[in-house]
């Protein structure tokens, strides 16, 4: 996408600095084995090379390779001798301290610190940290949070604004253009009956003071009233069908209820820092409607069925998962559904934008859904003989969130007002950085407890594995210890008061060096943040990141506690032990960007 086109678009999303060319030492090293693989000679036997990646186990250099084993066969060698040829051609590599050949012909490739300590700087100094450039300047449209007009976010809408941030922060830094969607539902039957019961009970004061909340109940009191009265239901059919008209009184009903819930969720977003390039809801694409059902009708793919429409999967469907189901996509009345809603949506996109690949974020139970509409926009391509992987679909589902019992004045099941639970976050936060920052004046510990807070409820759901179920837990997500946000901003911190204690003016990383294992075992640990980054970006799982963060703090906290840095044996270790402090910043202020917490200088 050109810039004309993303100022076009309002484009916003550029929070973080493109990708510069820091190769990461995986990459490196993977194409140094490539080229002692041919020095070798033994590059003409079309097995490529496996991407390298650090070991997890010490006794197996810092990186291993099988490739001698998987040459054996058609190089015609004993591996273990396949493996010393490739051996003898690696070890005059700079990088290299020593290569064994182990157990049944693996590669271990052990570093020089010197090295790897140049790698760090150079990581440390690029404005990217090395993050490489994954996304080769390809779109991703990330369609995240989507919640629904004259209806609470729930808890379910804060994962996926939470999750979905995280993965927008991460393709964003991997290279990415991220279009960022937030697919609201504000089209659809509801609306004639909000209609109707606003005219006849909306409560004035109760709006005054809650106008989503008065939504809500004006809804929950339509329903009652239509199950004693059939004639309620054909008068919101009604309205419904004036509004979808163009009738001015109810476009007008229909734009505030819009604005009202608007106004509410963006108090979320503001609070969390989250920034859409389009609100593109489901009205936006209700005039295309009609001729997405016309077309699947034309191309053969879809049928009448007792005066609906529908999409039938065959029981030899490609995709398992849609296997003889059904997906109605007009129902008898006329109405348009769900996913008749989210085919024209990646037609749009496709058209506007011609992204490599759209990410829809939200919860477990809208698989089957995602998979429909993926399955028969695939085949409703190859029917117009378009090509059905133009774009790649990826729903990317998380579990759920439960809040233990009584927790806050929770209305009924799940539903609260999201605001209230951040600012309860921030609340006890601030308990904690009462007790432990007295000395800190007001206003800094105000601050401090709303960046500790708010980093609190992101990390602890961004931390789990986003496809378990998980229980809100406050003391767990508070906890100074453990793999929690004030753990993380805590060794962050610490850093910066070493700095200030040691009065360092302008903290640098050139003068870093190994002086110990502990220092030895931190080094390789922060030059694994490109790889890590790259991982939870593919997988859409934040919490490998989380996890590598947590590992990257117990390691510098291991290396602070052993080792004298201000009071040092000598000014050259004084000076390569603050470089590593300062390397240990960058890693873990970056990674802790990445997921949208911010990272704090004092606490
Ligand atoms: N509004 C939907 C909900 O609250 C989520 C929309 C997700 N995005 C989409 N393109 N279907 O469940």
């Amino acid at each position: 996408m050109g810039e004309a086109q993303r100022r076009l678009l309002g484009y916003r999303s550029a929070l973080l600095e493109p990708p510069m060319a820091v190769p990461s030492v995986s990459t490196l090293l993977t194409a140094r084995l490539v080229e002692a693989v041919r020095v070798a000679g033994l590059d003409g036997y079309d097995i490529a090379v496996e991407r390298l990646a650090p070991t997890s186990k010490a006794g197996f250099g810092d990186y291993q390779s099988n490739h001698a084993m998987r040459l054996a066969k058609a190089v015609g060698q004993p591996p273990r001798v396949v493996a010393e040829r490739i051996k003898q051609a690696l070890e005059a590599d700079e990088a290299i301290a020593r290569v064994e050949v182990a157990g049944p012909g693996f590669l271990n490739l052990h570093l020089k610190d010197e090295w790897l300590c140049q790698r760090l700087a150079l990581q440390c100094e690029d404005p990217a940290g090395g993050v490489e450039d994954s996304g080769q300047g390809r779109t991703v449209v990330i369609d995240y949070s989507s919640p629904n007009v004259a209806k609470r976010m729930h808890i379910g809408h804060m994962r996926s604004t939470i999750i979905g941030n995280a993965l927008h922060r991460l393709y964003q830094a991997s290279g990415w253009t991220v279009l960022a969607d937030n697919h609201i539902g504000d089209w659809g039957t509801q609306f004639g009956m909000l209609i109707v019961a606003w005219r006849r009970w909306l409560d004035p004061v109760a709006f005054e003071a809650d106008p989503v909340g008065e939504l809500e109940r004006l809804y929950v009191a339509f329903r009652e009233a239509a199950s004693g009265d059939a004639g309620l239901e054909d008068l919101a059919r009604q309205e419904t069908a004036r509004l979808q008209a163009g009738d001015p009184d109810n476009q007008t009903l229909w734009k505030r209820f819009v604005a009202i819930s608007m106004a509410e969720f963006q108090g979320v977003y503001d609070r969390l820092g989250v920034q859409f390039d389009m609100t593109l809801g489901e009205s936006f694409y209700n005039p295309e409607l009609p001729g997405v059902v016309e077309s699947l009708l034309g191309s053969g793919l879809a049928e009448e069925s007792e005066g609906a429409v529908v999409v039938r999967f065959a029981e030899d469907a490609a995709e398992k998962s849609v296997r003889g189901r059904t997906l109605v996509i007009r129902k008898q009345d006329g109405a348009f559904l769900y996913g008749t809603t989210d085919l024209a949506t990646i037609e749009h996109r496709l058209a506007s934008w011609a992204p490599a690949r759209a990410v829809y974020v939200t919860d477990g139970r809208q698989q089957l859904h995602f998979q429909q509409v993926f399955a028969a926009w695939k085949a409703w391509r190859q029917a117009r003989g378009l090509d059905p992987q133009a774009i790649e679909l990826v729903h990317t589902w998380f579990g759920t969130l439960k809040l233990p019992e009584g927790m806050m004045s929770t209305r009924k099941g799940n539903v609260i007002r999201l605001v209230e639970l951040l600012d309860e976050a921030v609340r006890r936060a601030r308990a904690v950085v009462d007790e432990k920052s007295p000395s800190l004046d007001e206003a800094e510990r105000a601050s401090i407890a709303e960046a500790v807070g708010l980093a609190a409820v992101r990390y602890s759901d961004l931390s789990q594995n986003p496809q378990s179920d998980v229980i809100f837990d406050w003391d767990r997500m508070l906890a100074m210890d453990g793999n929690t946000a004030p753990f993380l901003l805590y060794s962050y911190a610490r850093c910066r008061a070493l700095q200030r204690k040691g009065e360092v003016q302008q903290p640098g990383v050139q003068a870093l060096a190994v002086s110990h294992p502990l220092e030895a075992a931190l080094v390789r640990q922060l030059l694994r943040l490109p790889d890590v980054v790259a991982a939870a970006t593919e997988g859409h799982r934040p919490n490998l990141l989380c996890d590598y963060l947590f590992d990257t703090a117990q390691a510098f906290n291991r290396f602070y506690y052993e080792q004298k840095v201000l009071q040092a044996e000598s000014e050259a270790l004084r000076a390569s032990r603050l470089a590593l402090v300062e390397a240990s910043a960058r890693v873990m202020g970056r990674g802790m960007e990445l997921l949208g917490l911010r990272p704090l200088g004092r606490m």
